[in-house]
């Protein structure tokens, strides 16, 4: 079996690659633009891996995907690429419908034309919009409308709309999975849980949106990953799968948890400017991919935190790299006036 996958120098697409490598006798294809959250350095370990190779090239580029897949004839993609932080889509909202929407409209087109066996879609809760944090007892289902906030979670929706309809009309085989908030290794450091611990080393400032009571139901990356597979395996054609794990903190609560980790005051938590248009708080219900694939999540979050927190501290030159770099002048821009 052969794989494409799309955005495998990003922070869930290169854990998507180590694990594949790892546990499977599949042949990997990396295609990646390196953009700002794309990171070649992420994959050093596994670039001469015989199965193993890497790809730069634009999703949005249909000559050369069409070559792509003409030269490599693949059986799978999984489509990983896309622009993937809320804030940015905010200030800046094309890019998000080129990549995200017409991006996958192409790959779309190329699966379809080359009679790809699956094609999995790497979607969100976000395209569920947000739940009130007075209703503990809601959760999202596949069956919640979706209810859009932001530039980033309406061009994630309009894609999954795109790859259902290539199912319905064409026949493609597709899957789609939307996940809950990941964390781990890889993580590029303006999301949330890197950013903190990044920040907290150097003792600077940790800017918290509003009040800090928006919850989020974090899962640890790996466990997204063998979710992935499960439905790539073994998941009905057509369908799409929530993966989450009931793992709800507040940002507060996540903070506090890391600093307290690291021997760093609370003294060091700021609060900002709210985001614009800030979902109060997502939750998935994990109950059809536990009941149809059996998936559960293996890292509870006390284990998956000290394993993030112990690759920042391990993996400083990585991090270190990218806040030297172009970062500098995005965060001036996000947090400067505060
Ligand atoms: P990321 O920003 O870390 O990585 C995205 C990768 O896509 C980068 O390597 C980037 O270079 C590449 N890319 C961007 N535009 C491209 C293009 N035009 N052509 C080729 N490559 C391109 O993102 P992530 O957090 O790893 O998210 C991966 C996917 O998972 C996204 O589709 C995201 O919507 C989805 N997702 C993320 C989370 C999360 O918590 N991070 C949760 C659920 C779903
Ligand atoms: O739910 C899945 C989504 O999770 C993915 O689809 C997105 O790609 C991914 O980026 C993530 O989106 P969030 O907006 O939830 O993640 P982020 O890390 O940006 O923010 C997490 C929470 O922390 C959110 O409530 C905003 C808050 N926050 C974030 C930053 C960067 C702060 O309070 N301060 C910050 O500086």
């Amino acid at each position: 079996m052969k794989y494409l996958v799309t955005g495998g120098a990003g922070f869930i697409g290169s854990n998507y690659v180590f694990y594949l490598l790892d546990s499977k006798e599949i042949d990997v294809v990396c295609l990646d633009n390196l953009t700002y959250a794309g990171n070649l350095s992420t994959l050093k370990d596994v670039m001469d891996h015989p199965r193993f190779k890497f790809v730069k090239g634009d999703i949005t580029d249909r000559e050369f995907i069409n070559k792509l897949f003409e030269d490599e004839k693949f059986d799978v993609v999984v489509n990983f690429a896309a622009e993937s932080h809320v804030d940015r889509s905010i200030d800046n909202p094309a890019i998000f419908l080129e990549t995200n929407v017409m991006g996958t409209q192409i790959l779309l087109d190329a699966a379809l034309k080359h009679d790809i066996k699956r094609y999995h879609q790497v979607s969100t809760d976000e395209v569920y919009g947000d739940l009130p944090l007075d209703r503990p007892d809601l959760f999202f289902t596949e069956d919640t409308p979706l209810r859009t906030s932001s530039p980033y979670s309406s061009s994630k929706a309009g894609s999954d709309l795109l790859v259902q309809s290539y199912y319905k009309t064409y026949g493609l085989p597709i899957t789609i999975s939307r996940c809950s908030n990941n964390y781990g290794p890889y993580q590029f450091p303006e999301k949330l849980i890197p950013l903190i611990i990044s920040r907290a080393l150097a003792d600077e400032k940790l800017p918290i949106y509003g009040t800090g009571e928006n919850v989020r139901d974090w899962l640890y990356v790996t466990d997204h990953c063998k979710a992935i597979q499960l439905i790539i395996e073994n998941g009905t054609v057509g369908d799409v799968y929530n993966i989450g794990g009931h793992n709800e903190f507040s940002n507060l609560d996540v903070v506090k948890i890391i600093l307290e980790r690291l021997h760093k005051p609370e003294s060091l938590i700021t609060y900002v400017s709210d985001r614009k248009g800030h979902d109060m708080r997502y939750a998935i219900d994990p109950e059809k991919i536990h009941r149809e694939l059996g998936w559960l999540p293996e890292t509870p979050f006390a284990e998956g935190i000290n394993l993030t927190i112990d690759w920042y501290l391990n993996n400083k030159e990585w991090w270190e790299e990218i806040l030297s770099g172009e970062y500098q002048n995005y965060y001036e821009k996000m947090y400067g006036q505060e």
